[in-house]
């Protein structure tokens, strides 16, 4: 029997996947509770998936596979009645998308058609990626093995994801690999032996920036016209590297 208050939390949650879909999706903006519920693939497979999580973590056989499969063929969204998903999950498009049986998700999470939160080889236990909160997956990513992927990460469309990715950061490419950590690009291998620091003739620049500032005092102090104190470069700070760096 359904009580009082499992009804109250399966309105809530109703209600919550329905604002993660206006939230994240600009064409859902406008329309109404009923209207993304009918029609929107990914809140569909959503709630189908927490009506088979539920059977399954009560234990009973069969109806929790038949549900996932029903809903795959509905809305093209395969989720593994065992995978456990947080709060506020939104999957964009829908179709395409494929959840395995060890996958976790945290909360505020968004995917895009195509995803994959796939296994890698025939092993049994955890093989499956753990999605960190507010990440978002793009087009076509494909997460493989048991990988975790750090809160508020971003996965670029189509990327392969086969290594941990670093919270609060960009992946992207085959295989996936971070451009961005904390909203600061990474840098690559520094190729140019050109331009290194060089503390001598830093050294002589200040003291010669120091002279000059002397003589430009002195000058005005005797009613003289300025000096040229303009400090002559000792080199070129920027240009191309002859290491092709
Ligand atoms: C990765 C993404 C989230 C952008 O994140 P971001 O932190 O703002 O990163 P930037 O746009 O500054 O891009 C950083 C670098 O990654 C590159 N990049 C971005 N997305 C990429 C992708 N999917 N594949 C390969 N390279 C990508 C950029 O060209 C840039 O390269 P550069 O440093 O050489 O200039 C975005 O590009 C993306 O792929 N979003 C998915 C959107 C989607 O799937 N939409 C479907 C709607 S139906």
């Amino acid at each position: 029997m359904l009580g009082l208050g499992t009804l109250r939390r399966i309105v809530r949650e109703i209600r919550a996947d329905v604002s993660a879909a206006r939230d994240r999706d600009p064409a859902a903006r406008s329309a109404g509770a009923l209207e993304i519920l009918s029609s929107w693939g990914g809140v569909q497979s959503l709630l189908s998936h927490r009506l088979a999580h539920a059977l399954h973590d009560a234990g009973v056989p069969v109806v929790p596979m038949a549900i996932a499969y029903g809903s795959r063929a509905v809305t093209g969204v395969e989720i593994h009645p065992a995978a456990s998903i947080g709060d506020d999950f939104f999957i964009d498009h829908g179709s395409g998308v494929v959840i395995g049986e060890t996958a976790e998700i945290g909360n505020r999470v968004t995917l895009y058609q195509g995803v994959t939160l796939g296994g890698t080889g025939f092993a049994r236990g955890k093989r499956h990626p753990t999605v960190g909160d507010n990440v978002t997956v793009g087009s076509g990513a494909k997460l493989l093995g048991p990988v975790t992927v750090g809160h508020g990460a971003k996965i670029g469309a189509n990327t392969v994801v086969i290594e941990d990715v670093p919270p609060n950061s960009t992946v992207v490419g085959n295989p996936g690999h971070p451009v961005k950590v904390e909203g600061n690009r990474v840098e690559g291998p520094d190729t140019d032996w050109i331009h290194l620091p060089d503390p001598v003739a830093d050294a002589i620049k200040e003291l010669s920036e120091r002279i000059a500032e002397l003589e430009r005092r002195l000058a005005e102090a005797r009613g003289e016209e300025k000096p040229d104190a303009a400090v002559r470069e000792l080199r070129p700070k920027k240009g191309p590297s002859s290491a092709g760096g």
